[in-house]
C-alpha cells in the first residue's frame, strides 16, 4: 500500500460510514420502542431500522474479513512454492462457485515450472478467480448467450514465472487506473469491498513480483502475475498448511 497512514485513514473512513449508520438506526429503533404505543406501525418500523443496522454491520464484517486475509500469514515466507500446486488449490476452492454460475475454469499449467513466491499467493489466486467469475456472471446477465470461461495459464518467462488469468467477462471498468486502489469497486453494496486487488498487489509485491491488468482484444479481462523464479527449483514449502 502506498502509505500506511493513508491506508489507515481510508480504512477508518470506510468503517466509519456503516458504523455511524448502524448506530443511528439502532437509536431510531430504540426511540420507537420507547414511544407510547400510539402508532400501530411501530413493529414494522423497528424491524426496518434493525435490518438497516444489520446491513451496515454486515458491511463492516465484510471489510474486516477481507483485511484479515491480508494479515493472516504475517510476513511472507522466504521459501518458494509450487505455483501449479497453489493454482490448483485455488481453482478447487472456487469450483463450486464457478459451477453454480455456469462458468468453466480451464487450467493450462506448464510442467516443470520453477518454484516461486510463497503461500500467500493462494489468496491472490482466489481473489483473481473470484473477480473473473464475477465479471463473467455480470457479462452473462447482460448477454445470456455469452460463453463463460476462465482460463488460468502458468508459464516460464525469462527467469520469471508468469500466472495469467483470462476471462470472457465484461472487461475492465472505464476508470481502470483505480483498479488496485483499496476500496475501489464497481460492485453493488454487499458484493464487494474493493480490497481484493489492493491486497493482491501488496502480497505479490512482498514476493518481489508484479501484477498487471488489461483487456483482451476478444473481450474480457486478463490479469498477469509475474514472479522471480526460484534459483533452487526443488525447495519445497514446509510451513503451515494452506487453506
Ligand atoms: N476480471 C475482471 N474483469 C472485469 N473487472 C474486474 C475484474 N477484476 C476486477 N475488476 C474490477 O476491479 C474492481 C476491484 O476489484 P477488487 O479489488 O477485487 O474489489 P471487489 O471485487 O470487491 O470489487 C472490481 O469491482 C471490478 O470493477
Ligand atoms: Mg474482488
Amino acid at each position: 500500500f502506498q502509505s500506511m497512514t493513508g491506508l489507515a485513514a481510508k480504512i477508518a473512513h470506510e468503517l466509519n460510514n456503516p458504523l455511524d449508520g448502524s448506530l443511528r438506526y439502532i437509536k431510531l429503533a430504540m426511540r420507537r420502542l420507547q414511544e407510547p404505543a400510539a402508532s400501530s406501525n411501530a413493529p414494522e418500523k423497528v424491524t426496518e431500522y434493525l435490518s438497516s443496522a444489520q446491513e451496515a454491520l454486515g458491511k463492516i464484517n465484510e471489510i474486516l474479513s477481507d483485511l484479515s486475509q491480508f494479515a493472516r500469514h504475517g510476513q511472507a515466507s522466504i521459501e518458494t512454492i509450487s505455483i501449479n500446486h497453489l493454482v490448483e488449490q485455488a481453482v478447487r476452492t472456487l469450483s463450486a462457485r464457478a459451477t453454480l454460475a455456469g462458468v468453466r475454469m480451464e487450467c493450462r499449467l506448464e510442467e516443470n515450472l520453477p518454484h516461486a513466491g510463497g503461500p500467500k499467493l493462494y489468496q491472490v489466486f482466489c481473489n483473481l478467480l473470484k473477480n473473473a467469475i464475477d465479471a463473467v456472471i455480470e457479462k452473462k446477465r447482460l448477454d445470456p448467450h455469452s460463453e463463460g470461461v476462465v482460463t488460468i495459464r502458468t508459464r516460464r518467462g525469462d527467469s520469471t514465472v508468469q500466472i495469467v488469468f483470462e476471462d470472457t467477462g465484461t472487461g475492465l471498468p472505464v476508470d481502470r487506473q483505480y483498479l488496485f486502489d483499496p476500496f475501489f469497486t464497481t460492485k453493488p453494496p454487499g458484493e464487494g469491498t474493493g480490497l481484493g486487488l489492493a491486497i493482491s498487489r501488496e502480497i505479490v509485491g512482498q514476493y518481489c513480483g508484479k501484477i498487471s491488468a488489461d483487456n483482451r482484444t476478444e473481450g474480457g479481462a486478463c490479469f498477469e502475475v509475474e514472479l522471480p523464479a526460484s534459483l533452487e527449483p526443488n525447495v519445497t514449502y514446509r510451513g503451515e498448511t494452506i487453506r
